[in-house]
């Protein structure tokens, strides 16, 4: 595997005002990097070093699991948002939003409520199962819902480190800036083709 993180996608001060240039680079260059950095520590002069991340994270357990999939969560969560983002997918992602959740305003609440009731550290994902259906789940920790056969679509940090210096406690208002601002729906879009 590539023993670096990848480069954020836009500047830091990119999608201030709802996250701050503070927070990305605290959170990307410490949190995000400092995985990084205990991946690379535990799996030096081991097989896993020359595995790629997702076999890794498919496959480990204990704190090589929980390292592995935070790097592979950070990274797929920096792609989940972009400046001017928000409003609603198109063509076919939208569609199936449509199917599985009603509207995008559903699909809204039902991401914020798990965002939000996701009691402690965690994730908020939009999913494709197996089935093809489109679901909202969260997750605790570092868990990846590629440990459960599930193709995620977009992610949403919900460690009080990826808000607290902007939001203190009120995870629920930026549940909200990401749903209505920062969300990529291209990004959703590539995974749901690269999915089928
Ligand atoms: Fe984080």
């Amino acid at each position: 595997m590539k023993f670096e993180v990848p480069s954020l996608p836009y500047e830091k001060t990119a999608l201030a005002p709802y996250i701050s240039e503070k927070t990305l680079e605290l959170h990307y260059e410490k949190h995000h990097k400092g995985y990084m950095k205990k991946l690379k520590d535990a799996i030096a002069d081991t097989d896993d070093a020359n595995k790629p991340l997702e076999d890794i994270v498919l496959q480990a357990e204990g704190d090589l699991f929980n390292n592995a999939a935070q790097v592979w969560n950070h990274s797929f969560y920096w792609r989940s948002m972009k400046p001017n983002g928000g409003g609603s997918p198109t063509d076919e992602l939208k569609a199936a939003i449509e199917r599985d959740f009603g509207d995008v305003k559903h699909f809204h609440d039902q991401f914020a409520a798990a965002a939000k009731g996701e009691f402690g550290s965690g994730w908020a994902w939009l999913i494709m199962q197996r089935d093809g259906h489109l679901a909202v789940i969260s997750s605790s920790d570092a868990e990846n819902p590629l440990r459960s056969g599930h193709t995620p679509l977009l992610t949403l940090d919900v460690w009080e480190h990826a808000y607290y210096v902007d939001y203190y406690n009120e995870r629920g208002d930026y549940v909200q800036a990401f749903l209505e601002h920062l969300v990529n729906w291209d990004f959703a879009m590539e995974n749901f083709l690269a999915s089928r």
